[in-house]
């Protein structure tokens, strides 16, 4: 079986990251006339004119006792689009690796691939949005290094079969990515659980969604000690701001009322599928375990205009592959969804 090292591309492999100032020295203490910084102060009223910690570490150790995990095995990064980006650029040599994808899935994948010049193979999802084992089993090679896979998924909002990532996590000599960025209102068991068993599996998640702090841009990496170095030897020395980490600490003691949106947001949820279901133009809403509805409308493009007319902003999915006719519509406040109601039902009217 391949280990990670074997998997990094080969001039990673005695890489010489950047070392900062603080990376040099950790003390708290001193005279600090090592980093080139303002040592007057700041124009602003806080004191940012010092560099923030590289490592992140205090973060980490909060992060770590919620998520039951060790420091050392979390990389943080801005937004989860940066360890994807990371993760392909560490693992993948342009013009003669790839990853693979299974749409319809996260558009940023394929993005960042594309961005490299990785090469990308698609394997679909079945009819009702799982892996298709077989056909991806069947489409792996040497050259694919890394497989991507968002459980709940989006656009479909659904979560993927735990035996069938078994199964992929067995066969195949390169690293598995679950993006678990809606997995809190899911109710699953994380597959961070998991890490020890895998030391190839990837898990990201992000504090855009159930914490509700997508303007922060922070994702967080959980993997294996080692993945973890490999991220930190190629990141941007240092990648969260002061203000971030200052925010995101903040955040993470209040645990609860992240707990508390999840719990109201899936009621609203029910409640939106509920009043859809009963709008005469919808044909299917698709099981959701996130925080958004799939939903296929007659005249689904339609409708689409209509309501940005009408200030009501879905995302239209109908050009994805299996998802003809479909919106995807955020779960909104108990007003936002009764302004969506209304909307659809004067369409109807019209
Ligand atoms: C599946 C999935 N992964 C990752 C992201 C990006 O998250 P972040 O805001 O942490 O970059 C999104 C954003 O919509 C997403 O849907």
């Amino acid at each position: 079986m391949k280990k990670v090292n074997d998997l990094l591309r080969s001039h990673l492999r005695d890489f010489l990251p950047y070392s900062t100032a603080r990376d040099e020295f950790k003390g708290k203490e001193g005279v600090f006339l090592d980093a080139n910084e303002n040592s007057l102060g700041s124009v602003h009223q806080r004191p940012w004119n010092r560099y923030p910690d590289p490592r992140q570490h205090k973060l980490k150790v909060e992060l770590g006792i919620i998520k039951g995990i060790q420091p050392g095995q979390i990389f943080i990064g801005n937004g989860s689009d940066e360890p994807i980006d990371l993760l392909i650029r560490a693992f993948c040599e342009p013009g003669i690796d790839q990853i693979m994808i299974v749409p319809p899935t996260y558009g940023m994948y394929k993005v960042s691939a594309n961005l490299n010049n990785v090469g990308v193979i698609e394997v679909l999802l079945t009819e009702d949005f799982q892996l298709d084992v077989p056909k991806i089993v069947a489409a792996l090679n040497e050259r694919v290094k890394i497989i991507f896979i968002c459980s709940p998924n989006n656009p479909t909002g659904n979560l993927m079969v735990r035996e069938d990532i078994f199964v992929i996590l067995n066969h195949f000599h390169g690293l598995v990515v679950i993006d678990e960025a809606y997995i809190d209102f899911s109710g699953a068991n994380s597959w961070i659980n998991d890490l020890t068993m895998f030391p190839k599996l990837v898990v990201l998640q992000t504090l855009s969604k159930a914490w509700g702090l997508a303007a922060l841009r922070l994702g967080m990496l959980f993997a294996s000690l080692e993945m973890v170095k490999v991220m930190n030897l190629i990141k941007p020395p240092y990648n969260i701001s002061g203000l971030v980490q200052n925010e995101a600490l903040a955040a993470l003691a209040k645990i609860e009322l992240k707990d508390r949106f999840v719990q109201q947001i899936n009621v609203l949820k029910q409640s939106l599928e509920r009043s859809l279901r009963s709008f005469a133009l919808t044909i299917e809403i698709y099981p959701s375990d996130a925080n958004f509805l799939l939903v296929k409308f007659k005249k689904s493009a339609e409708i689409f205009h209509y309501l940005i007319s009408q200030n009501i902003i879905l995302r239209d999915r109908s050009q994805l592959v299996l998802c003809q006719g479909c919106v995807r519509i955020t779960v909104g406040t108990e007003d936002e969804n009764k302004q969506l109601m209304a909307a659809l039902n004067n369409y109807l009217k019209g």
